[in-house]
């Protein structure tokens, strides 16, 4: 592994430019709960890469949908397992990312410098409730149907322009498959997207200002 890994070195040099960032000096006190963040990443990169496996096979119209989710679940081989794993780790991310920000609260790693890191965080973990959303109406059940249909309606009860948003939000009046369609980009394109780069600028400032030890 050191040596298949030496000789792609040799070709991409990355390690020299990150030797500084690799080798740092870590503050006194970290310990578990200073994984969660890695932890939720982990989450992030498994979801992505089940994500992408799925996106295989499932079809995103309102005709199909739920048959291609019957399929994978069938007759794809291992179809089962990579939607089982693509669900539990959904699960996890919102797990570690709300027990990671509580370990960031916790030891006041929110204040100044780190005031933007907290806002980017923020943004990321509206982005995976929203990744989570958008994927709930992706199986296009009974279930999934009637939980966008509770969820999108709550839209409508903001004063003046709530029913504007609800439209927005489904593509039409109602759910249907417009809203599937629109669901389907949110969740594969645009919040994936936009977390990776939420999550850069994140680790950029990590590896910026560094962590603020003992909680
Ligand atoms: C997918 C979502 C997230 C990932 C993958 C992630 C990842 C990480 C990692 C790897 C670290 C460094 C190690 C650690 O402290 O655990 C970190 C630090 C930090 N995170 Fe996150 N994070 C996420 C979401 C959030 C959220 C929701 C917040 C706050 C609302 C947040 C705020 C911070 C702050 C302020 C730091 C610096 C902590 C310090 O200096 O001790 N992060 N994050």
């Amino acid at each position: 592994m050191g040596r298949a890994f030496d000789w792609l070195d040799k070709k991409f040099r990355i390690k020299a430019p990150h030797k500084g960032f690799l080798r740092r000096r870590l503050p006194p006190g970290l310990s578990y709960f200073y994984c969660l963040g890695g932890a939720a990443f982990t989450s992030y990169l498994i979801l992505f890469i089940t994500g992408l496996m799925l996106s295989l096979y499932y079809i995103p119209s309102e005709m199909e949908a739920y048959e291609s989710v019957l399929t994978i679940q069938r007759e794809v081989h291992l179809g089962w397992l990579i939607r089982s794993v693509h669900k539990w780790s959904a699960t996890l991310l919102i797990v570690f990312i709300l027990c990671h920000t509580l370990r960031v609260f916790i030891s006041r790693a929110y204040k100044s410098p780190k005031e933007l890191n907290w806002i980017v965080g923020c943004l990321t973990l509206v982005s995976a409730f929203a990744s989570g959303f958008t994927g709930y109406l992706l199986p296009w059940d009974q279930k999934s149907y009637w939980a966008t249909t509770v969820g999108t309606s709550m839209a409508a009860t903001i004063p003046m322009m709530g029913r504007h948003l609800m439209y927005l939000i489904r593509g039409g009046m109602d759910v249907g498959g417009s809203t599937l369609i629109r669901f389907y980009s949110f969740h594969v394109l645009w919040l994936p997207v936009t977390m990776a780069a939420l999550l850069w600028a994140h680790f950029h400032m990590i590896k910026r200002l560094g962590i603020k030890g003992r909680l």
